[in-house]
């Protein structure tokens, strides 16, 4: 057995081998390493938070690394709470066609979604150092035709939204995480169209 650790989410996946896909937040098998040579994005220096850390070179270990320490952009701060928004709208959602599943695969795939969902929202959380927001309710249909066709609309959405802030995001860790987002959503799309 071996521990393998998510460039992304930062979670540890312990098994005889490389997962596909992170199981808790989806991110491609590029994103994940074995344990001794992983060093999570939200753990990791970078350029836009260099000058903070330079003032505060007391805050670096030894090996040059730092604790994510410093200052985010204004468009990257405001792309990522666009992110934690729709993340935590996808949850709500997606639980709620858990729901109204008419089959265990369905009612299982759709928990899994939310939790994958929810975990894009926390990373948010943990790059915008706040506390993660309640969670509103949200309506779905009793049809799952329906609940298929609205799971593509957002997951299509979300995918050319994180491209594009992968585009301009001046934090390098920042543009790998959505450029990592916007695959893990595209991935949800093709699971969606499976059962359409
Ligand atoms: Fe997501
Ligand atoms: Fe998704």
């Amino acid at each position: 057995m071996k521990t393998y650790i998510c460039q992304i989410c930062g979670d540890a996946y312990i098994g005889e081998g490389k997962p596909t896909e992170c199981p808790f937040c989806g991110a491609r098998e590029n994103f994940i390493k074995i344990g001794k040579e992983a060093l999570p994005i939200l753990n990791q220096e970078t350029p836009a938070r260099n000058a903070t850390l330079a003032r505060n070179a007391s805050h670096n270990d030894a090996s040059g690394h730092s604790v994510a320490g410093g200052k985010i952009s204004e468009t990257d701060k405001k792309n990522l709470l666009e992110t934690l928004d729709l993340e935590l709208k996808a949850n709500s959602l997606y639980l709620c066609m858990a729901s109204k599943a008419k089959s265990y695969e369905i009612k299982a795939m759709y928990k899994r979604l939310a939790k994958v969902e929810l975990e894009h929202a926390i990373i948010a959380t943990k790059f915008l150092k706040i506390e993660r927001p309640g969670i509103d309710a949200e309506s779905c249909s009793e049809e799952e035709i329906e609940n298929f066709n609205k799971t593509i609309e957002l997951e299509d959405h979300a995918t050319k939204l994180y491209a594009g802030f992968a585009k301009t995001a001046e934090d390098r860790n920042i543009k790998i995480l959505f450029t990592a987002l916007a695959q893990v959503e595209e991935d949800h799309i093709k699971l969606i169209k499976n059962y359409l």
